[in-house]
């Protein structure tokens, strides 16, 4: 049985880059048909993390809570971002339920304690047991209480990469709104075919387009690297391409970039 984590990016199942406000639905569904296809054909245990696009990057700038907690008018904006949060992860739930899959929500920050915004404390038990009954638990990025700041910013690439990790998974893959990591400007450029520690240092990477708390993309890159040193590669994919999802799940073609030891 492989196990596999992905990644929905806000960058694909949102319009993040026009700081709109909306799941792209057609292709959110057409990522769920994929998942759903490659679960009835292959002997897959699949977990799911989705990103926040604006639904979690606005009100979370609005209220600085990446920098954690300085004054009660802040704690608004934990309201407005978990609304946000749980708005979009009940949409991304749904299109995986029509779509056939056994999708389950499940609330990061009810389960989750952070120390400076790194994961303190997490029964990860629980996502093992959805996973043994065959459920395929979605979590997602959010605002979660924190031992040390009060409250911090969990990103989905680090809730995606701490999960990998804890039900030892084969591979995770990453699906964004770009097929894998390009050389220069992302799309204009060379794209780069495996990403290790030993060239990473041999490309220059701009920002991302569109708001974003958790870091950009070169967090998370450092991210999938730690990944990779403890054995897990990734696959980052383009959610627009036809079947580059499936493909990396039944490991049929390669695509995009596998971040590797
Ligand atoms: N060299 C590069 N190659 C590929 N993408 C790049 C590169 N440099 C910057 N990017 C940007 O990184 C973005 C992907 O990261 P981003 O965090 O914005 O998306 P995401 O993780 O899908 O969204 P979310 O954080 O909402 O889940 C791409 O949309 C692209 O604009
Ligand atoms: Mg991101």
């Amino acid at each position: 049985m492989r196990r596999i984590v992905v990644k929905l990016g806000g960058s694909v199942i949102t319009k993040k880059h026009e700081g709109v406000r909306e799941v792209d639905q057609k292709v959110l569904d057409i990522l769920s048909s994929e998942i759903s296809r490659a679960l009835k054909e292959s002997a897959l245990q699949v977990l799911i993390v989705h990103g926040a696009g604006p639904y979690g990057h606005v009100p979370a700038k609005k209220y600085g809570l990446a920098e954690g907690f300085k004054s009660v008018d802040q704690i608004p904006g934990i309201v407005e971002t978990r609304l946000g949060m749980e708005e979009l992860n009940r949409i991304v739930v749904s299109s995986l339920a029509n779509a056939g899959v056994n999708a389950v929500a499940f609330q990061p920050s009810a389960a989750i304690m952070l120390d400076d915004g790194r994961i303190n404390d997490f029964d990860v038990s629980i996502v093992r047991k959805m996973l043994e009954l065959r459920l395929v638990p979605v979590g997602y990025g959010d605002v979660l209480t924190d031992v040390r700041t009060g409250f911090k910013i969990l990103s989905g690439d680090q809730l995606t990469a701490y999960l990998a990790k804890m039900i030892g998974a084969d591979l995770v893959v990453m699906v964004g709104d770009y097929d894998g990591v390009f050389e220069g400007e992302p799309g204009e450029s060379e794209q780069i075919k495996e990403l290790t520690r030993g060239n990473i240092d041999s490309f220059e990477f701009g920002a991302g387009k569109g708001a974003d708390v958790t870091g950009g993309f070169k967090r998370k890159l450092e991210e999938l690297l730690e990944l990779a040193d403890a054995g897990i590669a990734t696959r980052i994919v383009s959610g627009r391409e036809k079947d580059f999802l499936y493909d990396s799940l039944v490991v049929r073609k390669e695509h995009g970039t596998l971040v590797k030891k």
